[in-house]
């Protein structure tokens, strides 16, 4: 019975591809970018918090220096997604990203979990790039010989935490500010952006190679400590788990469908093309940074910045936090960018509130969803502790991926025929062994991450009965 019940909520109330088409075609939001904008897009996204501060906090918390293997294998995990993502987002060019793909796929039921759960990878993971900003800013001030109070510059909790992030909060609030003027203005920004912070990184990896010591590099797999995810191999997945917050990003590409000047041919390529360049870069600064610098001394707010210090190239020290101050910039925009997308085909589905989908005469932006979601972000960022937030956007990410992976399968089946400008290789293997090594990962992370994702769920199936079920467009017509 109640399967039943589940079932014709799901399978039902699937959107056609024909919808979507149609959706594409009536959207309202203006088409500017190009595949060089979408690559710079996905690159924007991904290179920031997780690899400029994450990177010591899981390879001094979790693997060591195998921290290398866990990024090749979260690197895996991403690809083997990020060939689901880029057909899916070739064969339904619409805003909304994986939202999108579950409602085609699987059904309203299975589109509000995911666009719920979207909310952890997108909004979430504004706040904790923002507190990862924080760090580099707050460190680049002491450096100037302005040290804010401590109270200000840590959120709650721990032993050294404070009161409320301040400069974490105000960033987002910038953020929020840009991302209303305009889609075209952003994405410039961000392109200027993505190249000031890539650069920086290859630069540190060149510099960076001359001081690697071996010695610090051995043992590489230190032994665990007897606790599950620290040291050992729980501990080189627990890592794959926290460093796979620094893939993320490359997905965002397909929120921005509604944007592309040619959706079917440069979505596979933004979606692609970034998460390869970004998986070279990570594992080339990983080496040399655990290279320079003992693992153990790693779990600081600026990682890489301790890197150059080892180094003694003090030059380059505030070209690195400036870089890091402007590159994390760059990918809060693009992850805002991404939640107001998704909020936006959410309210035109009628799952949320019209407001969500209100587009700014002038801007052309979703205007009242991004203010109100940079709000409440802000606050999250100022009071909630950066490892929390981490691990949950990374878990909430995990989770949406799984779901894409198997829309992969489930559609291959139930719409053969529909036309796949990409198609993924390898199914149904490969989309079995992305949402596979996704899984592991999940099941990777500790149980207080599995409880926060459990609660926000258990929240989004209440807001769900008791607003989207009832309001829902394609709902009302299929019941
Ligand atoms: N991948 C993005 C980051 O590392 C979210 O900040």
């Amino acid at each position: 019975m109640a399967a039943r019940y589940l079932w014709s909520m799901t399978l039902t109330t699937t959107k056609s591809i024909a919808d979507l088409e149609t959706e594409a075609r009536s959207q309202t939001l203006r088409r500017a970018l190009g595949p060089f904008n979408l690559t710079a897009l996905g690159i924007g996204s991904v290179i920031g918090t997780g690899i400029f501060v994450l990177t010591g906090t899981a390879a001094s918390q979790n693997a060591g220096p195998a921290l290398v293997l866990s990024m090749i294998f979260a690197a895996v995990a991403c690809a083997l997604a990020g060939l689901c993502y880029a057909e899916l987002a070739s064969m339904i060019p619409v805003a909304g990203s994986a939202y999108t793909y579950a409602y085609a796929s699987s059904g309203e039921f299975a589109a509000w979990i995911i666009g719920w759960d979207l909310m952890l990878e997108y909004a979430l993971s504004v706040g904790t790039v923002a507190v990862g900003w924080s760090g580099y800013f707050v460190s680049f001030l002491r450096d100037l010989g302005l040290t804010l109070p401590h109270a200000l510059t840590m959120a709650p909790g721990g032993a050294c935490g404070g009161a409320f992030n301040l400069p974490a909060a105000a960033v987002v609030l910038v953020v929020t500010a840009l991302l209303v003027v305009g889609i075209k203005q952003s994405a410039n920004t961000n392109t200027v952006l993505v190249v000031i912070k890539t650069v920086v990184l290859i630069m540190f990896v060149a510099l960076g190679a001359a001081y690697v010591r071996r010695e610090n590099l051995v043992p590489f797999i230190p032994p665990n400590t007897g606790e599950f995810g620290h040291f050992g191999w729980s501990g080189v997945f627990r890592g794959a788990a926290v460093m796979f917050f620094a893939y993320i990003g490359f997905d965002a590409v397909s929120t921005a469908a509604q944007e592309a000047r040619n959706p079917q041919r440069d979505m596979p390529i933004g979606i692609l093309a970034s998460l390869a360049i970004c998986t070279v870069l990570y594992i080339a600064v990983a080496v040399v940074l655990i290279g320079i610098v003992p693992y153990q001394r790693l779990n600081v707010a600026d990682p890489i910045a301790v890197g150059i210090d080892a180094t003694g190239l003090t030059w380059f020290s505030p070209l690195v936090k400036i870089s890091a101050i402007f590159g994390l910039f760059s990918t809060m925009i693009v992850q805002l960018l991404g939640q107001t997308r998704i909020f936006y085909s959410m309210s035109r589905d009628g799952l949320l509130p019209p407001l969500f989908g209100r587009v700014h005469p002038r801007f052309q932006t979703p205007y009242l969803s991004t203010l109100l979601t940079g709000l409440v972000v802000a606050g999250v960022a100022g009071f909630v502790p950066l490892a929390t937030l981490s691990q949950l956007v990374s878990i909430g990410s995990l989770f949406a991926f799984v779901l894409v992976c198997v829309g992969v399968v489930v559609l291959r089946r139930t719409a053969p025929d529909v036309p796949r400008p990409f198609r993924a290789p390898g199914v149904p293997w490969v989309p079995v062994l992305g949402a596979l090594a996704c899984i592991v990962q999940m099941v990777s992370l500790p149980l207080s991450t599995w409880e926060r994702l459990i609660i926000w769920m258990m929240l989004g199936l209440v807001v769900y009965f008791l607003y989207g079920r009832r309001r829902s467009r394609y709902g009302a017509a299929a019941r």
